[in-house]
C-alpha cells in the first residue's frame, strides 16, 4: 500500500553512547524536533525517531575501561542521553536502541534474507581498518596513509568475513540519484557522493566481524557479529516493525520523509543504506539531508581537544529555548556553524530579549496601561497598517517553504523580519502619544494589530522555542483553537474581549561574566581613585539636586542612544537630553519621578539643548534611574 502523503517520518542518526553527547549532537536532534513540531502544526501525522547505536568495538572497549559489562555501560549512557533530550524538550515518538530484542530480530532476519538471495557471501577481508571509526578503507581512500574521516592511524586487518555485493547495485543507485534530484541534499553533498564514491566504483562491503563479540550474532554462523553499518542503518525500519514482532508501522510511515544526518555520515546514508533497501525490495527515503557541523573557533569539537561543550550546562545556565534558538539560527542551511558563549549571549540579548521580548512586553504593558488589558472592539484602521498585515499573512507560507528545504535558520530569519517590522510599527504609530491624545480608537487598532502579529509569531515559534512561545501565547490568552495552522492563514483571528496579562520578561537580558568582572574592576578602581580626594559639605552643596517628573520622552531624531525629556520641576519645565535610550523605551519613562541636577551648565547634544542632568546608577549592562520612594512634588529639594 502506498504511504499516505499526510504522514511525516523523520529520523536522527542513532548516537554512539560511548561518551557524553555534546552540543554538536544536540543540533541534529533539536533540528529534527523543530521540523517535526512544525509538520505537526501543519496537520501532518508525524513520527519522530531517535535512539542509540550500541554495538561495536568502540563501545566494548569503553565498557572495559569503565569496568562494566557492555550492556550495563550502555544502559547508563542511554539514561543520560534520554535525560538530555527531556531537558531539551525533544518530543520524539520512539527511542530505538540497537540492543532491543526487536531490533536484533530485524537485523538477523535481514542478514538471513540477503544471504539466501545471494547478496551476502562469505570471504576474507584484507584491508585498512580504523578502530575508532569502525571503518575499513581501501588504499586509495586513505589520506597520507591515515583514516580519511578522523586522521588517525589505521591497522592492516585480515579476517574471515561476510560481504555485501555493493557493486551489483551501483548503476541502479546512480540512476536513482540522477532521477531524484531531492534525494541527497544539499546539492554539494550529492555531487561529492557521485564523483568521489560512486563513479570511481564501489567495493563490496564487509558486513560481519569475528574479532569482537559485542554485536548482533549472525544466526547461521555465530562466531560472526554483524558489522556496524548493517546493524545501525536498518534501525530506521526495525523501529517500524520490519521483520520483527512489533506493531507494523511500515505501511503507514515508510519510506522516511527525511533522514537528518551530519555531513560525516552522508556517505553511509546515501550509498550503503539505499543499496540495502534496494536489495530488500523496499522504497528509498525521500530525502537524506546532510547538515554541517558546529565548530569551536573554526575547529572540531572533541574530547581529546578538551573543547567539548556540554549542552546540559548551557541549557541550565541560559535556558533551553535560548540554546535551541542559538543553535538553530546560527547554523546556516547545510553549512558549518560556530559556537561561542559570547555569540549565544549576544543572540539572547538582541534577538530574544530586545527584539521579541520587548515587542511583547511593550504591547502588553500598553494594553494594560491604556485599556486595563482588554483591547476595545471599536477600532480605527489606517493605510499604514496594511504593510504590517500583508507581511504577517505571508509569513506562514514562507516559513513553511524554508522548513521544507530544511533551512531552519532561514525560517527564523523570516520570522525575525516580522518581529523587527512590528517594532518599527510601534515607532511609527507612537501609541503612547495616541494614549495621551485620547485617540482611543486608533490606539485600539494599533494594539490589536501588534497583538495579532504576536499571535502569528507565537504560533510559528512554538516548534523552535516551545516553552517561551507557549508562554507568549498564554500571556495573550490565545485560546487553543487560535494556536493552529488554519488560524494563522488570515489576519484578524485574535478574539475580541480577551484580557492580556503582564508576565516577567520572556528572556531577561544576560551579562557576560567576563564583561561584568571587567566592569567591576573598572568601577572599584575608579572608586578607590576617588577615595583619595574628599569633598567638603560646601563642595557638595554646590550641586543643586531636585525631584523632577518626566512629562514627555521622545527619541532624539539624530542619535540612537539619546532621549529628549521634558521634565516638570514644580515651577517650570525644562528639556534634558539623556543617554538612556538603550535602557528605557520613551513610553516607560512618562510620569516617573527622577533626581535632576539642575545647575549643570546647559549644552547642546546633537543639536538639542540639554538643561541639566538626570541621575542614574549603572552596573555593567544594567542601568537604573534614581527615583523617589514617596510621591514627592516636582521641585522638592534633594539634600
Ligand atoms: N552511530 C552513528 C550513526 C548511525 S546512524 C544509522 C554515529 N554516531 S555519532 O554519535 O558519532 O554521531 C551522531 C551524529 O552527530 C552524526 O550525524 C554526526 O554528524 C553528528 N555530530 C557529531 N559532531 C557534530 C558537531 N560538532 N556538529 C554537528 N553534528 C555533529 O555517527
Amino acid at each position: 500500500m502506498p504511504k499516505d502523503n499526510n504522514t511525516f517520518y523523520i529520523t536522527t542518526p542513532i548516537y554512539y553512547p560511548s561518551s557524553d553527547l555534546h552540543i554538536g549532537h544536540t543540533y541534529t536532534t533539536v533540528a529534527a524536533d523543530a521540523l517535526t513540531r512544525f509538520k505537526k502544526l501543519q496537520g501532518f501525522d508525524t513520527y519522530f525517531l531517535t535512539g542509540t547505536d550500541e554495538h561495536g568495538l568502540k563501545i566494548q572497549k569503553a565498557a572495559e575501561e569503565a569496568n562494566l559489562e557492555p550492556q550495563e555501560f550502555v544502559n547508563d549512557k542511554v539514561n543520560s542521553i534520554k535525560k538530555l533530550w527531556e531537558l531539551m524538550n525533544i518530543d520524539y515518538d520512539q527511542f530505538i536502541r540497537t540492543t532491543n530484542e526487536d531490533h536484533i530480530k530485524t537485523i538477523q532476519s535481514i542478514f538471513e534474507k540477503l544471504y539466501e538471495q545471494g547478496d551476502i557471501y562469505k570471504g576474507k577481508y584484507e584491508g585498512h581498518y580504523c578502530t575508532p571509526c569502525e571503518s575499513f578503507w581501501t588504499e586509495s581512500q586513505l589520506i597520507d596513509g591515515k583514516c580519511p574521516d578522523c586522521g588517525r592511524e589505521v591497522t592492516t586487518a585480515s579476517e574471515e568475513a561476510y560481504f555485501f555485493r555493493m557493486s551489483k547495485y551501483a548503476d541502479q543507485l546512480i540512476k536513482y540519484i540522477e532521477d531524484h534530484p531531492d534525494f541527497i541534499q544539499p546539492e554539494a553533498r550529492k555531487n561529492e557522493m557521485i564523483n568521489n564514491f560512486l563513479k570511481p566504483g564501489l567495493q563490496d562491503l564487509c558486513v560481519s566481524r569475528t574479532s569482537f563479540n559485542w554485536g548482533v550474532p549472525v544466526t547461521f554462523d555465530d562466531k560472526h557479529v554483524v558489522y556496524v553499518w548493517m546493524d545501525a542503518l536498518p534501525n530506521y525500519i526495525s523501529a517500524l516493525g520490519y521483520l520483527n514482532n512489533k506493531e507494523d508501522l511500515m505501511d503507514k510511515f515508510w519510506p522516511a520523509d527525511i533522514h537528518l544526518v551530519g555531513k560525516d555520515i552522508v556517505r553511509f546514508h546515501t550509498i550503503y543504506w539505499p543499496i540495502f533497501l534496494m536489495a530488500l525490495g523496499l522504497p528509498l527515503p525521500e530525502k537524506v539531508y546532510g547538515h554541517g557541523w558546529i565548530l569551536i573557533q573554526g575547529g572540531k569539537m572533541s574530547k581529546s581537544f578538551g573543547n567539548v561543550i556540554d549542552p546540559n550546562e548551557l541549557a541550565q545556565k541560559y535556558g533551553v529555548d535560548a540554546l535551541r534558538y542559538h543553535i538553530l539560527s546560527d547554523m546556516k542551511a547545510g553549512a558549518d556553524g560556530n559556537y561561542s558563549e559570547e555569540l549565544l549571549v549576544k543572540k539572547i540579548n538582541t534577538d530574544l530579549a530586545n527584539d521579541l521580548g520587548n515587542l511583547l512586553s511593550r504591547t502588553v504593558a500598553m494594553t494594560v496601561k491604556y485599556f486595563n488589558g482588554v483591547i476595545p472592539n471599536d477600532r480605527e484602521s489606517q493605510e499604514i497598517d496594511n504593510e504590517l498585515i500583508n507581511m504577517t499573512e505571508k509569513l506562514p507560507e514562507s516559513v513553511a517553504s524554508k522548513m521544507d528545504e530544511v533551512d531552519l535558520s532561514g525560517a527564523l530569519e523570516d520570522i525575525w523580519k516580522l518581529v523587527n517590522r512590528a517594532n518599527k510599527y510601534i515607532d511609527e504609530t507612537e501609541p503612547w502619544k495616541l494614549g495621551k491624545q485620547n485617540k482611543e480608537k486608533r490606539l485600539a487598532a494599533v494594539l490589536y494589530n501588534l497583538t495579532e502579529v504576536l499571535r502569528f509569531l507565537g504560533v510559528l515559534l512554538v516548534p523552535f522555542i516551545p516553552e517561551s512561545a507557549t508562554q507568549l501565547l498564554d500571556q495573550l490568552e490565545v485560546p487553543e483553537e487560535k494556536r493552529t495552522w488554519e488560524s494563522i492563514q488570515k489576519f484578524g483571528n485574535y478574539p475580541n474581549n480577551l484580557k492580556v496579562k503582564r508576565y516577567p520578561a520572556l528572556f531577561p537580558r544576560i551579562e557576560l561574566k567576563e564583561e561584568k568582572i571587567k566592569e567591576k574592576e573598572k568601577n572599584s578602581k575608579k572608586s578607590s581613585e576617588k577615595k583619595e580626594s574628599y569633598i567638603t559639605i560646601e563642595d557638595f552643596s554646590k550641586v543643586d539636586l531636585k525631584v523632577g517628573k518626566i512629562k514627555e520622552a521622545v527619541k532624539h531624531p539624530k542619535a540612537d542612544k539619546l532621549l529628549i525629556l521634558q521634565i516638570d520641576l514644580g515651577d517650570h519645565t525644562r528639556q534634558i537630553v539623556s543617554g538612556i535610550a538603550q535602557y528605557y523605551k520613551p513610553e516607560e519613562l512618562v510620569d516617573k519621578s527622577v533626581i535632576v541636577c539642575t545647575n549643570l551648565k546647559p549644552i547642546k547634544l546633537r543639536g538639542e539643548e540639554s538643561n541639566g542632568m538626570i541621575l542614574a546608577a549603572q552596573d555593567g549592562d544594567n542601568l537604573s534611574l534614581i527615583t523617589v520612594d514617596n510621591d514627592l512634588n516636582p521641585g522638592s529639594q534633594v539634600s
